[in-house]
Protein backbone atom coordinates (compact mmCIF):
# COMPACT_ATOMS: atom_id res chain seq x y z
CA UNK A 1 0.00 0.00 0.00
CA UNK A 2 1.32 3.61 -0.93
CA UNK A 3 -0.52 5.78 1.30
CA UNK A 4 -2.27 5.01 4.76
CA UNK A 5 -6.08 5.56 3.53
CA UNK A 6 -7.54 7.60 6.31
CA UNK A 7 -10.45 10.67 6.50
CA UNK A 8 -9.05 14.35 7.92
CA UNK A 9 -11.64 15.55 10.76
CA UNK A 10 -11.86 19.13 9.85
CA UNK A 11 -15.00 20.54 11.09
CA UNK A 12 -13.70 23.95 12.65
CA UNK A 13 -10.38 23.39 11.90
CA UNK A 14 -8.42 26.03 10.17
CA UNK A 15 -6.90 24.68 6.64
CA UNK A 16 -5.00 26.71 4.05
CA UNK A 17 -5.01 26.71 0.35
CA UNK A 18 -2.83 28.31 -1.57
CA UNK A 19 -3.90 30.06 -4.90
CA UNK A 20 -6.30 31.93 -6.67
CA UNK A 21 -7.17 30.04 -9.43
CA UNK A 22 -9.83 27.35 -10.51
CA UNK A 23 -8.23 24.07 -8.86
CA UNK A 24 -7.42 26.10 -6.37
CA UNK A 25 -11.30 26.63 -5.82
CA UNK A 26 -12.39 23.16 -6.03
CA UNK A 27 -9.82 22.33 -3.24
CA UNK A 28 -11.22 25.08 -1.28
CA UNK A 29 -15.04 24.41 -1.63
CA UNK A 30 -14.31 20.67 -0.99
CA UNK A 31 -12.76 21.45 2.63
CA UNK A 32 -15.31 23.91 2.94
CA UNK A 33 -17.77 21.34 2.40
CA UNK A 34 -16.02 19.22 5.37
CA UNK A 35 -16.81 22.08 7.93
CA UNK A 36 -12.99 23.54 7.52
CA UNK A 37 -12.28 26.84 8.14
CA UNK A 38 -10.78 27.67 4.83
CA UNK A 39 -8.04 29.88 3.99
CA UNK A 40 -6.70 31.37 0.73
CA UNK A 41 -3.55 33.12 0.35
CA UNK A 42 -3.20 34.65 -3.63
CA UNK A 43 -2.77 38.05 -5.26
CA UNK A 44 -5.61 36.98 -7.84
CA UNK A 45 -8.79 35.39 -7.88
CA UNK A 46 -10.73 33.64 -10.45
CA UNK A 47 -14.69 34.03 -10.45
CA UNK A 48 -15.08 30.62 -8.64
CA UNK A 49 -12.78 31.71 -5.91
CA UNK A 50 -14.75 34.70 -5.55
CA UNK A 51 -17.90 33.38 -5.28
CA UNK A 52 -16.70 31.50 -2.50
CA UNK A 53 -15.55 34.30 -0.36
CA UNK A 54 -18.51 36.06 -1.40
CA UNK A 55 -20.50 33.57 0.25
CA UNK A 56 -18.46 33.72 3.22
CA UNK A 57 -17.06 29.75 2.94
CA UNK A 58 -13.31 31.34 2.69
CA UNK A 59 -11.34 33.67 3.59
CA UNK A 60 -8.89 35.58 1.48
CA UNK A 61 -5.33 37.29 2.12
CA UNK A 62 -4.54 39.28 -0.91
CA UNK A 63 -1.06 38.70 -1.21
CA UNK A 64 1.95 36.20 -1.65
CA UNK A 65 2.36 33.16 0.36
CA UNK A 66 4.74 33.62 3.67
CA UNK A 67 5.52 30.69 5.89
CA UNK A 68 3.63 31.65 8.46
CA UNK A 69 0.41 31.60 6.56
CA UNK A 70 0.66 28.10 8.31
CA UNK A 71 0.97 28.89 11.47
CA UNK A 72 -1.90 26.34 13.37
CA UNK A 73 -3.51 24.93 9.95
CA UNK A 74 -4.29 21.35 10.09
CA UNK A 75 -3.59 21.03 6.61
CA UNK A 76 -2.56 22.78 3.20
CA UNK A 77 -2.75 22.56 0.01
CA UNK A 78 -0.82 24.23 -2.85
CA UNK A 79 -2.21 25.10 -6.02
CA UNK A 80 -0.96 28.13 -6.97
CA UNK A 81 -0.14 26.56 -10.91
CA UNK A 82 3.56 28.17 -10.27
CA UNK A 83 6.21 25.12 -9.67
CA UNK A 84 8.53 27.33 -7.70
CA UNK A 85 5.96 28.73 -5.42
CA UNK A 86 4.08 25.41 -4.64
CA UNK A 87 7.38 23.62 -4.19
CA UNK A 88 8.03 26.52 -1.16
CA UNK A 89 4.97 25.66 0.42
CA UNK A 90 5.19 22.12 0.02
CA UNK A 91 8.93 22.78 2.00
CA UNK A 92 7.94 24.64 4.77
CA UNK A 93 4.69 22.94 5.39
CA UNK A 94 6.74 20.18 6.39
CA UNK A 95 8.99 21.81 8.77
CA UNK A 96 6.56 22.84 10.54
CA UNK A 97 5.08 19.64 10.28
CA UNK A 98 1.76 20.46 8.30
CA UNK A 99 0.44 18.07 6.25
CA UNK A 100 0.51 19.15 2.79
CA UNK A 101 -0.96 18.24 -0.94
CA UNK A 102 0.35 19.81 -4.26
CA UNK A 103 -2.22 19.77 -6.64
CA UNK A 104 -0.25 17.39 -9.53
CA UNK A 105 2.64 16.80 -7.48
CA UNK A 106 2.40 13.59 -5.35
CA UNK A 107 6.26 14.02 -4.74
CA UNK A 108 5.79 16.96 -3.01
CA UNK A 109 2.85 15.84 -1.15
CA UNK A 110 2.93 14.17 2.59
CA UNK A 111 -1.18 13.36 1.77
CA UNK A 112 -2.64 12.74 -1.38
CA UNK A 113 -6.44 13.48 -2.43
CA UNK A 114 -8.72 10.92 -3.38
CA UNK A 115 -11.13 10.67 -6.26
CA UNK A 116 -14.32 10.85 -4.13
CA UNK A 117 -17.75 9.89 -4.78
CA UNK A 118 -19.92 11.52 -1.81
CA UNK A 119 -23.34 10.62 -0.91
CA UNK A 120 -22.85 11.90 2.14
CA UNK A 121 -22.35 11.14 5.14
CA UNK A 122 -21.12 7.87 3.04
CA UNK A 123 -17.87 8.93 1.22
CA UNK A 124 -16.22 6.48 -1.24
CA UNK A 125 -12.54 7.45 -1.84
CA UNK A 126 -10.41 5.82 -4.56
CA UNK A 127 -6.44 6.32 -4.80
CA UNK A 128 -4.50 5.12 -7.12
CA UNK A 129 -1.24 6.13 -5.02
CA UNK A 130 -0.52 9.06 -7.51
CA UNK A 131 0.23 6.63 -10.24
CA UNK A 132 -3.02 7.04 -12.67
CA UNK A 133 -5.29 9.59 -11.37
CA UNK A 134 -7.46 9.49 -14.76
CA UNK A 135 -8.14 5.85 -13.83
CA UNK A 136 -9.07 6.79 -10.67
CA UNK A 137 -11.73 8.97 -11.86
CA UNK A 138 -13.30 6.13 -13.62
CA UNK A 139 -13.04 4.01 -11.39
CA UNK A 140 -15.46 6.74 -9.43
CA UNK A 141 -17.28 7.02 -12.10
CA UNK A 142 -18.04 3.33 -12.37
CA UNK A 143 -18.84 3.28 -8.71
CA UNK A 144 -20.96 6.76 -8.68
CA UNK A 145 -23.28 4.43 -11.10
CA UNK A 146 -23.51 1.89 -8.98
CA UNK A 147 -24.36 3.36 -5.46
CA UNK A 148 -28.15 4.67 -5.35
CA UNK A 149 -28.89 8.56 -5.10
CA UNK A 150 -30.14 8.13 -1.59
CA UNK A 151 -27.55 6.24 0.03
CA UNK A 152 -26.64 8.94 2.54
CA UNK A 153 -30.54 9.17 3.55
CA UNK A 154 -30.20 5.80 4.04
CA UNK A 155 -26.95 6.16 6.27
CA UNK A 156 -28.90 8.74 8.13
CA UNK A 157 -31.83 6.75 8.33
CA UNK A 158 -29.81 3.78 10.17
CA UNK A 159 -28.16 6.03 12.50
CA UNK A 160 -31.13 7.52 13.72
CA UNK A 161 -32.38 4.43 15.21
CA UNK A 162 -29.33 3.14 16.94
CA UNK A 163 -29.84 4.11 19.48
CA UNK A 164 -33.11 2.46 20.06
CA UNK A 165 -31.43 -0.68 18.30
CA UNK A 166 -29.00 -0.54 21.31
CA UNK A 167 -31.52 -0.44 23.32
CA UNK A 168 -34.07 -3.12 22.17
CA UNK A 169 -31.44 -5.33 20.92
CA UNK A 170 -29.26 -5.94 24.11
CA UNK A 171 -26.56 -8.50 22.65
CA UNK A 172 -24.14 -7.55 19.58
CA UNK A 173 -24.60 -10.69 17.65
CA UNK A 174 -28.18 -9.76 17.94
CA UNK A 175 -27.38 -6.49 16.65
CA UNK A 176 -25.39 -6.71 13.81
CA UNK A 177 -28.17 -9.87 12.35
CA UNK A 178 -30.49 -6.80 12.97
CA UNK A 179 -28.93 -4.53 10.63
CA UNK A 180 -27.60 -7.31 8.33
CA UNK A 181 -31.48 -7.65 7.70
CA UNK A 182 -32.75 -4.03 7.47
CA UNK A 183 -29.88 -3.28 4.80
CA UNK A 184 -31.11 -6.33 3.01
CA UNK A 185 -34.67 -5.78 3.55
CA UNK A 186 -37.76 -3.95 2.22
CA UNK A 187 -37.02 -0.97 5.10
CA UNK A 188 -33.86 -0.12 3.42
CA UNK A 189 -35.72 -0.38 -0.25
CA UNK A 190 -38.15 1.85 1.04
CA UNK A 191 -35.72 4.96 2.02
CA UNK A 192 -33.91 4.34 -0.87
CA UNK A 193 -36.87 4.70 -3.14
CA UNK A 194 -37.81 8.12 -0.97
CA UNK A 195 -40.41 6.54 1.09
CA UNK A 196 -39.44 7.28 4.13
CA UNK A 197 -42.49 7.34 5.58
CA UNK A 198 -43.48 4.07 5.44
CA UNK A 199 -40.39 3.13 6.48
CA UNK A 200 -40.21 4.76 9.74
CA UNK A 201 -43.32 2.94 10.95
CA UNK A 202 -42.12 -0.46 9.96
CA UNK A 203 -38.78 0.21 11.74
CA UNK A 204 -40.36 1.82 14.78
CA UNK A 205 -42.49 -2.19 14.29
CA UNK A 206 -39.13 -4.01 13.90
CA UNK A 207 -37.24 -2.33 16.68
CA UNK A 208 -40.07 -3.21 19.07
CA UNK A 209 -40.83 -6.59 17.52
CA UNK A 210 -43.96 -6.25 16.90
CA UNK A 211 -45.32 -8.83 14.24
CA UNK A 212 -45.83 -6.15 11.64
CA UNK A 213 -42.44 -6.37 10.86
CA UNK A 214 -42.55 -10.38 10.53
CA UNK A 215 -44.98 -10.43 7.83
CA UNK A 216 -42.92 -10.88 4.88
CA UNK A 217 -39.44 -9.34 4.05
CA UNK A 218 -39.88 -8.47 0.38
CA UNK A 219 -40.84 -5.28 -2.01
CA UNK A 220 -41.96 -5.03 -5.37
CA UNK A 221 -40.76 -1.91 -7.36
CA UNK A 222 -42.59 -1.32 -10.61
CA UNK A 223 -39.55 -0.65 -12.72
CA UNK A 224 -40.13 1.02 -16.14
CA UNK A 225 -37.97 0.06 -19.13
CA UNK A 226 -38.09 2.17 -21.47
CA UNK A 227 -39.30 1.52 -25.17
CA UNK A 228 -37.20 -0.94 -25.64
CA UNK A 229 -33.41 -0.14 -26.35
CA UNK A 230 -31.67 -1.05 -22.78
CA UNK A 231 -29.42 1.61 -22.91
CA UNK A 232 -32.76 4.08 -22.37
CA UNK A 233 -33.11 2.41 -18.62
CA UNK A 234 -32.61 4.39 -15.89
CA UNK A 235 -29.95 4.16 -13.44
CA UNK A 236 -32.55 2.96 -10.73
CA UNK A 237 -33.89 0.90 -12.98
CA UNK A 238 -30.32 -0.49 -14.10
CA UNK A 239 -29.51 -1.17 -9.77
CA UNK A 240 -32.73 -2.94 -9.07
CA UNK A 241 -32.33 -5.25 -12.05
CA UNK A 242 -28.99 -6.02 -10.29
CA UNK A 243 -30.31 -6.51 -7.24
CA UNK A 244 -33.55 -8.43 -8.11
CA UNK A 245 -34.29 -12.14 -6.82
CA UNK A 246 -37.52 -12.44 -9.30
CA UNK A 247 -38.19 -10.18 -12.07
CA UNK A 248 -41.93 -10.47 -13.52
CA UNK A 249 -41.70 -8.67 -16.63
CA UNK A 250 -44.19 -8.26 -20.00
CA UNK A 251 -43.72 -9.26 -23.59
CA UNK A 252 -42.69 -6.07 -24.47
CA UNK A 253 -39.24 -6.63 -22.99
CA UNK A 254 -36.34 -7.61 -24.82
CA UNK A 255 -33.54 -10.02 -24.03
CA UNK A 256 -31.02 -6.86 -24.11
CA UNK A 257 -33.07 -5.37 -20.99
CA UNK A 258 -32.92 -8.93 -19.39
CA UNK A 259 -29.20 -8.95 -19.88
CA UNK A 260 -28.80 -6.56 -17.53
CA UNK A 261 -30.34 -8.55 -14.49
CA UNK A 262 -28.34 -10.34 -11.97
CA UNK A 263 -27.52 -13.81 -13.80
CA UNK A 264 -29.16 -15.72 -11.21
CA UNK A 265 -32.78 -13.60 -10.63
CA UNK A 266 -35.73 -15.72 -11.50
CA UNK A 267 -37.39 -14.59 -14.99
CA UNK A 268 -41.40 -14.73 -15.44
CA UNK A 269 -42.90 -13.89 -18.77
CA UNK A 270 -46.41 -13.11 -17.91
CA UNK A 271 -46.72 -11.01 -21.07
CA UNK A 272 -49.29 -10.98 -23.45
CA UNK A 273 -49.06 -12.52 -27.21
CA UNK A 274 -50.68 -11.04 -29.72
CA UNK A 275 -54.49 -13.08 -29.68
CA UNK A 276 -53.21 -15.36 -26.63
CA UNK A 277 -54.37 -15.35 -23.54
CA UNK A 278 -51.73 -14.01 -21.36
CA UNK A 279 -52.19 -14.56 -16.83
CA UNK A 280 -54.31 -12.80 -15.73
CA UNK A 281 -54.26 -9.59 -14.00
CA UNK A 282 -55.94 -11.31 -10.81
CA UNK A 283 -52.81 -14.16 -11.26
CA UNK A 284 -50.39 -11.53 -11.61
CA UNK A 285 -51.49 -9.75 -8.42
CA UNK A 286 -51.14 -13.29 -6.75
CA UNK A 287 -47.88 -14.41 -8.29
CA UNK A 288 -46.12 -10.90 -7.05
CA UNK A 289 -47.45 -10.68 -3.63
CA UNK A 290 -46.49 -14.68 -3.16
CA UNK A 291 -43.04 -13.78 -4.02
CA UNK A 292 -43.30 -10.40 -2.11
CA UNK A 293 -44.19 -12.00 0.97
CA UNK A 294 -41.79 -15.01 0.22
CA UNK A 295 -39.08 -12.56 1.51
CA UNK A 296 -37.96 -11.53 -2.67
CA UNK A 297 -37.03 -8.55 -3.88
CA UNK A 298 -39.40 -9.05 -6.67
CA UNK A 299 -38.94 -6.33 -9.51
CA UNK A 300 -41.86 -6.24 -11.85
CA UNK A 301 -40.35 -4.84 -14.83
CA UNK A 302 -43.08 -2.57 -17.93
CA UNK A 303 -42.33 -1.46 -20.98
CA UNK A 304 -42.13 2.29 -21.11
CA UNK A 305 -43.30 4.34 -17.67
CA UNK A 306 -45.06 1.93 -15.66
CA UNK A 307 -47.84 4.48 -15.01
CA UNK A 308 -48.62 5.41 -18.01
CA UNK A 309 -50.78 2.72 -19.87
CA UNK A 310 -49.16 0.34 -17.73
CA UNK A 311 -51.38 -1.14 -15.07
CA UNK A 312 -49.29 -0.02 -12.50
CA UNK A 313 -51.64 1.35 -10.76
CA UNK A 314 -53.59 -1.49 -10.02
CA UNK A 315 -50.70 -3.98 -9.44
CA UNK A 316 -49.32 -0.58 -6.55
CA UNK A 317 -52.78 -1.09 -5.03
CA UNK A 318 -53.28 -4.52 -4.26
CA UNK A 319 -49.84 -5.30 -3.21
CA UNK A 320 -49.85 -2.33 -0.88
CA UNK A 321 -53.76 -3.10 0.06
CA UNK A 322 -51.91 -6.41 1.13
CA UNK A 323 -49.12 -4.23 3.11
CA UNK A 324 -46.24 -5.41 0.66
CA UNK A 325 -43.96 -2.40 0.17
CA UNK A 326 -44.48 -0.85 -3.25
CA UNK A 327 -41.85 1.89 -4.93
CA UNK A 328 -42.24 3.09 -8.52
CA UNK A 329 -39.38 3.63 -10.54
CA UNK A 330 -40.28 5.90 -13.63
CA UNK A 331 -39.25 5.17 -17.16
CA UNK A 332 -39.11 6.40 -20.85
CA UNK A 333 -42.44 6.27 -22.20
CA UNK A 334 -43.24 5.08 -26.06
CA UNK A 335 -44.44 8.30 -26.79
CA UNK A 336 -41.03 10.27 -25.86
CA UNK A 337 -38.83 7.48 -27.21
CA UNK A 338 -40.68 7.33 -30.87
CA UNK A 339 -40.71 11.31 -31.01
CA UNK A 340 -37.08 11.41 -30.32
CA UNK A 341 -36.45 9.06 -32.78
CA UNK A 342 -38.55 10.65 -35.22
CA UNK A 343 -37.55 13.63 -34.91
CA UNK A 344 -40.87 14.86 -33.80
CA UNK A 345 -40.96 17.45 -30.71
CA UNK A 346 -44.05 16.61 -28.87
CA UNK A 347 -44.74 20.42 -27.69
CA UNK A 348 -43.99 23.29 -29.58
CA UNK A 349 -44.17 26.91 -28.79
CA UNK A 350 -45.33 28.20 -31.92
CA UNK A 351 -48.61 25.44 -32.69
CA UNK A 352 -49.10 23.28 -29.29
CA UNK A 353 -50.68 24.55 -25.96
CA UNK A 354 -51.43 20.65 -24.95
CA UNK A 355 -50.31 17.26 -25.26
CA UNK A 356 -52.81 13.94 -25.16
CA UNK A 357 -51.84 10.30 -24.58
CA UNK A 358 -55.05 8.27 -25.64
CA UNK A 359 -55.26 4.64 -25.84
CA UNK A 360 -56.79 3.26 -28.96
CA UNK A 361 -58.17 0.15 -27.22
CA UNK A 362 -60.64 0.57 -24.26
CA UNK A 363 -61.10 -2.13 -21.69
CA UNK A 364 -64.21 -2.82 -23.66
CA UNK A 365 -63.10 -2.84 -26.86
CA UNK A 366 -63.46 1.23 -28.29
CA UNK A 367 -62.00 3.88 -25.97
CA UNK A 368 -64.26 6.45 -24.31
CA UNK A 369 -62.03 9.53 -25.25
CA UNK A 370 -63.96 12.95 -25.84
CA UNK A 371 -63.18 13.40 -30.08
CA UNK A 372 -64.33 16.73 -29.92
CA UNK A 373 -62.44 17.76 -27.40
CA UNK A 374 -59.01 15.76 -29.73
CA UNK A 375 -60.14 17.60 -32.73
CA UNK A 376 -60.08 21.21 -31.70
CA UNK A 377 -56.39 21.40 -32.16
CA UNK A 378 -53.52 23.40 -30.71
CA UNK A 379 -52.61 20.44 -29.45
CA UNK A 380 -50.52 16.78 -29.71
CA UNK A 381 -52.60 13.84 -29.96
CA UNK A 382 -50.26 10.60 -28.90
CA UNK A 383 -52.12 7.29 -29.28
CA UNK A 384 -50.71 3.77 -27.78
CA UNK A 385 -52.52 0.56 -28.87
CA UNK A 386 -54.04 2.01 -32.09
CA UNK A 387 -52.66 0.06 -34.69
CA UNK A 388 -55.63 -2.00 -35.37
CA UNK A 389 -58.17 0.98 -34.78
CA UNK A 390 -56.31 3.56 -36.79
CA UNK A 391 -58.47 4.39 -39.79
CA UNK A 392 -61.77 4.29 -36.90
CA UNK A 393 -59.66 6.70 -34.98
CA UNK A 394 -58.75 8.65 -37.64
CA UNK A 395 -62.45 8.53 -38.55
CA UNK A 396 -63.61 9.57 -35.25
CA UNK A 397 -60.93 12.70 -35.27
CA UNK A 398 -62.22 14.05 -38.66
CA UNK A 399 -66.22 13.77 -38.01
CA UNK A 400 -65.40 15.78 -34.85
CA UNK A 401 -64.25 18.55 -37.02
CA UNK A 402 -60.44 17.83 -37.38
CA UNK A 403 -58.42 18.77 -40.73
CA UNK A 404 -57.89 15.79 -42.86
CA UNK A 405 -54.84 17.58 -44.11
CA UNK A 406 -53.38 17.32 -40.19
CA UNK A 407 -49.77 15.27 -40.55
CA UNK A 408 -49.58 12.14 -38.62
CA UNK A 409 -46.91 9.69 -38.10
CA UNK A 410 -46.80 6.03 -37.17
CA UNK A 411 -43.71 4.74 -35.56
CA UNK A 412 -42.80 1.20 -35.15
CA UNK A 413 -40.16 -0.69 -33.21
CA UNK A 414 -38.64 2.84 -31.64
CA UNK A 415 -35.30 2.50 -30.17
CA UNK A 416 -35.58 -1.28 -31.22
CA UNK A 417 -33.87 -2.84 -34.34
CA UNK A 418 -36.24 -2.53 -37.80
CA UNK A 419 -37.79 0.81 -36.32
CA UNK A 420 -39.67 2.58 -38.77
CA UNK A 421 -41.21 5.82 -39.14
CA UNK A 422 -44.50 6.81 -41.52
CA UNK A 423 -45.73 9.81 -42.13
CA UNK A 424 -48.87 10.41 -44.01
CA UNK A 425 -52.19 13.29 -43.66
CA UNK A 426 -54.86 12.29 -41.16
CA UNK A 427 -56.58 11.04 -43.88
CA UNK A 428 -54.38 8.36 -45.06
CA UNK A 429 -53.68 7.06 -41.54
CA UNK A 430 -55.48 4.03 -42.04
CA UNK A 431 -53.41 2.85 -44.99
CA UNK A 432 -50.51 3.62 -43.27
CA UNK A 433 -51.52 0.97 -40.36
CA UNK A 434 -52.66 -1.32 -42.81
CA UNK A 435 -55.78 -0.42 -42.83
CA UNK A 436 -58.38 -2.29 -40.00
CA UNK A 437 -57.36 -4.60 -38.26
CA UNK A 438 -54.11 -2.69 -38.64
CA UNK A 439 -51.87 -5.09 -41.34
CA UNK A 440 -48.78 -6.55 -40.30
CA UNK A 441 -49.59 -5.49 -36.61
CA UNK A 442 -47.29 -7.94 -35.50
CA UNK A 443 -43.79 -6.68 -36.70
CA UNK A 444 -43.96 -4.76 -33.05
CA UNK A 445 -45.68 -2.22 -31.21
CA UNK A 446 -46.37 0.91 -33.13
CA UNK A 447 -47.75 4.51 -31.94
CA UNK A 448 -49.20 7.35 -33.71
CA UNK A 449 -48.04 11.31 -33.42
CA UNK A 450 -51.13 13.25 -34.92
CA UNK A 451 -50.58 17.25 -35.02
CA UNK A 452 -48.84 20.08 -36.39
CA UNK A 453 -45.40 19.19 -34.41
CA UNK A 454 -44.95 15.94 -37.18
CA UNK A 455 -44.26 18.40 -39.91
CA UNK A 456 -40.95 18.64 -38.03
CA UNK A 457 -39.79 14.68 -38.27
CA UNK A 458 -37.73 14.05 -41.18
CA UNK A 459 -40.25 11.22 -42.67
CA UNK A 460 -42.46 14.02 -42.86
CA UNK A 461 -40.14 16.66 -45.30
CA UNK A 462 -39.23 13.80 -47.23
CA UNK A 463 -43.03 12.57 -47.58
CA UNK A 464 -43.59 16.28 -49.31
CA UNK A 465 -40.61 16.71 -50.62
CA UNK A 466 -41.18 14.28 -52.96
CA UNK A 467 -44.39 14.92 -54.29
CA UNK A 468 -42.32 18.59 -55.10
CA UNK A 469 -39.45 17.33 -57.01
CA UNK A 470 -41.84 15.89 -59.19
CA UNK A 471 -43.45 18.25 -59.91
CA UNK A 472 -40.51 20.41 -60.35
CA UNK A 473 -39.43 17.85 -62.75
CA UNK A 474 -42.56 18.11 -64.94
CA UNK A 475 -44.05 14.30 -63.66
C1 LIG B 1 -49.62 -1.63 -23.05
S1 LIG B 1 -48.97 -0.18 -23.74
C2 LIG B 1 -47.67 0.11 -22.63
C3 LIG B 1 -47.16 1.50 -22.68
C4 LIG B 1 -45.96 1.70 -21.78
N1 LIG B 1 -46.32 1.57 -20.40
C5 LIG B 1 -45.28 3.03 -22.03
O1 LIG B 1 -45.25 3.89 -21.14
O2 LIG B 1 -44.73 3.21 -23.12
C6 LIG B 1 -48.17 -0.79 -25.16
C7 LIG B 1 -48.16 0.22 -26.30
O3 LIG B 1 -47.10 1.13 -26.15
C8 LIG B 1 -46.61 1.51 -27.42
N2 LIG B 1 -45.20 1.12 -27.52
C9 LIG B 1 -44.46 0.54 -26.56
N3 LIG B 1 -43.19 0.39 -26.96
C10 LIG B 1 -43.12 0.89 -28.20
C11 LIG B 1 -42.06 1.00 -29.17
N4 LIG B 1 -40.82 0.60 -28.92
N5 LIG B 1 -42.34 1.58 -30.36
C12 LIG B 1 -43.60 1.99 -30.65
N6 LIG B 1 -44.62 1.92 -29.78
C13 LIG B 1 -44.39 1.38 -28.57
C14 LIG B 1 -47.44 0.79 -28.44
O4 LIG B 1 -48.52 1.63 -28.80
C15 LIG B 1 -47.91 -0.40 -27.65
O5 LIG B 1 -49.11 -0.93 -28.21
Amino acid sequence: MEHFPAFFALKGRPALVVGGGAAAARKARLLSDAGAAVSVVAPALDHEMEALIERGLVRHRNGTFAADDLDGQTLAIAASGGVALDEAVSEAAQARGVPVNVVDAPRLSTFIMPAVVRRDPVTVAVSTGGAAPVLARAIRASIEALLPANLGRLARFADGFRGAVKATHGDEVGRRRFWERFFAGPIAAAVLAGDERWARERMLDAVNRRPAAESGGGSVALVGAGPGDADLLTVRALRLLEEADVIVHDRLIGPDVLDRARRDARRIDVGKRAGAAAMSQERINALLLREARAGRRVVRLKGGDPFIFGRGGEEAEYLRGHGVHVSIVPGITAATGCAAIAGIPLTHRDHVQALTFVTGRGRDGDPDVDWAGLARGRQTIVVYMGRAAAERIAGRLMAAGMDPATPAAMIVNATLAGQRVETAPLVRLGAVAGGEGGGRANEGPSLFIIGEVVRHADAWSEATRAPALLQAVGV
